[in-house]
């Protein structure tokens, strides 16, 4: 009798677990579950060397900015190249490369100096040492062939790089 009536409540329990488990609701949201995580893996996120050449055209564009004196679009420059490499460290966070991005902040801090003091001089001298830095993660990173100079040339021709007054 006392054996019969486990056997009953294990029949029980299995049919509660097993009616729970196949119940519409569930099917539902374990279908949902599927649909998001496959979003999430087919969801769009530009690669490391996408950002990169994103990096490189407001690196360009800082160097016309400040040798014309033009400290606002200067200020605005820098705080691009900033942002981008802040996007890499959350995009690309695992990535070892991404690692070593903090070997630009005393570039990126001492041309945040310059560009708020107006100074010329200052802003060259950090300009060459941002560029070097560069050249440096480059070559740490195995991308040595992958070398950034000061610009000749403005990257477009359709911007003005002169201050407004
Ligand atoms: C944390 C290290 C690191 C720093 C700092 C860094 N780079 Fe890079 N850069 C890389 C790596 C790694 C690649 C190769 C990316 C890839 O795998 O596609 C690259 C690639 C590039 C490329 C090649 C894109 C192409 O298709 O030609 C350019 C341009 C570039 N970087 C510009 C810059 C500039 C400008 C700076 C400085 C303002 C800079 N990088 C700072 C690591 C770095």
């Amino acid at each position: 009798m006392e054996d019969r009536y486990k056997s009953f409540m294990a029949v029980v329990i299995i049919g509660l677990f097993s009616s729970c488990a196949t119940s519409p609701e569930v099917d539902e949201l374990n279908e949902k579950m599927e649909t998001l995580q496959q979003q999430v893996a087919d969801s769009y996120k530009p690669g490391f060397g996408e950002f990169m050449s994103i990096v490189q055209v407001h690196h360009e564009k800082l160097w016309f900015a400040g040798t014309n004196a033009n400290w606002p679009l200067a200020d605005f420059e820098v705080h691009e190249i900033e942002e981008i490499f802040e996007d890499l460290k959350q995009f690309h966070a695992e990535r070892k490369e991404s690692e070593l991005l903090g070997m630009m902040d005393p570039a990126l801090d001492s041309m945040d100096a310059a560009i708020g003091q107006q100074d010329t001089a200052m802003f060259r001298a950090s300009y060459l040492l941002l560029t070097n830095t560069c050249n440096s993660c480059h070559i740490a990173t195995e991308h040595g062939f992958v070398v950034i100079k000061t610009p000749d040339t403005p990257p477009f021709s359709g911007q003005v790089f002169l201050p407004e007054n």
